[in-house]
């Protein structure tokens, strides 16, 4: 593994109004890998990628994207990135192949070879089948795959990807994640910002955790987790009297100590082995007798990171409005 790092950023900052965007946010990625950018709406993420693409200048800190200042060499980053936004950028009444066509030409590549690249793509992102349909009758996840590979017309050194499964369904989102991997393992390196922890789960070997345009935890995805307090067993119970029993049997599997809430209904204790402790727990208490209403395991998620790491929900984030 190497040391060297595609995207650097220290201390950038970026106002809109009295509204602080990034607040002095760091970010190391390194080369080859992806990485996740995780936080709610309007924790800064767009606006991050938004400066390391050349598109908005900060008003300060400094970043390097393959090793060029982004502010003195715009020209050269653009020259090696690719940039997939928020909301999809294909044009609805082309079919893929026009709209591939039609990037490649908007990157100068000529006729010929924008015709033979987009077939390339195509192929790659597995839409040969849907070349020559218009976009229009594309599914989410057909449409962001072509997002995808026009970002990848001239094989970037580095993809932003912003929020590329928002809005899609499972197998749409199944789609999107192979296709960034099918890219990292051709070399690209990615950049990715989601509001999903298991996404960043996923895919990212590291994550960078933004609030309020800072960087609040940057970590491995286990990492991460295990400081939420990683995957919980819950168990719903519907008579109070039961719980006694459920805590025992719980706190014999469960790797910390077991909580209760819900009005004293709910038992829930962090574990490691998800699928042991399943059903361990389910054997235990039938073979106690106790009647669970629910038994199951939960992932934690952005909001538990949150709530961990800053003491607020993520709700609160972006709601509280500059004037
Ligand atoms: N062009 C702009 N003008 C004014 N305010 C802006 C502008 N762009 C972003 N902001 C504000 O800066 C903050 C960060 O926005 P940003 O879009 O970077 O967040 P985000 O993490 O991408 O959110 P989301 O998950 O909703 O996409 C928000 O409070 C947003 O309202
Ligand atoms: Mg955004």
């Amino acid at each position: 593994m190497t040391d060297s790092y595609a995207v650097r950023a220290e201390g950038l900052e970026k106002r809109y109004g009295d509204k602080r965007a990034l607040d002095g946010f760091d970010l190391a990625v390194r080369e080859g890998t992806v990485h996740g950018l995780l936080g709610p709406n309007g924790a800064g993420k767009t606006t991050a990628v938004r400066i390391l693409a050349t598109l908005v200048r900060p008003d300060g800190g400094r970043a390097e994207v393959a090793g060029l200042d982004v502010a003195r060499r715009p020209g050269e980053v653009r020259a090696r990135i690719g940039l997939t936004g928020q909301y999809a950028a294909v044009d609805e009444v082309l079919t893929g192949q026009q709209n591939l066509e039609m990037f490649g030409r908007l990157f100068h590549l000529g006729g010929k070879r924008a015709r033979a690249r987009a077939a390339e793509l195509l192929e790659r992102f597995d839409l040969t089948d849907a070349a020559d349909k218009g976009v229009g009758d594309y599914s989410g996840g057909m449409r962001r795959r072509l997002d995808l590979a026009a970002s990848m017309i001239l094989a970037p050194a580095v993809l932003f990807l912003d929020e590329p499964t928002t809005g899609l369904d499972p197998r749409g989102r199944g789609e999107v994640w192979d296709s960034v991997r099918a890219l990292v393992a051709g070399g690209t390196t990615v950049l990715l910002t989601t509001q999903y922890l298991e996404e960043a789960d996923r895919l990212a070997s590291r994550i960078t955790v933004i609030d309020r345009g800072r960087a609040i935890a940057d970590d491995t995805p286990d990492g991460l987790k295990n400081a939420v307090g990683g995957d919980r067993i819950e168990v719903v119970v519907a008579e109070r009297a039961e719980m006694p029993a459920v805590v025992k049997v719980v706190a014999r599997v469960a790797d910390g100590e077991p909580e209760s809430d819900e009005g004293g209904l709910r038992v829930h204790a962090p574990v490691t082995d998800r699928v042991a402790a399943l059903t361990e727990v389910a054997r235990a208490l039938r073979d106690e007798g106790v009647r669970a209403e629910d038994i199951g395991l939960r992932r934690p998620s952005l909001d538990d990171v949150f709530l961990r790491l800053t003491g607020h929900r993520t709700e609160t984030i972006g709601t509280e409005e500059a004037a």
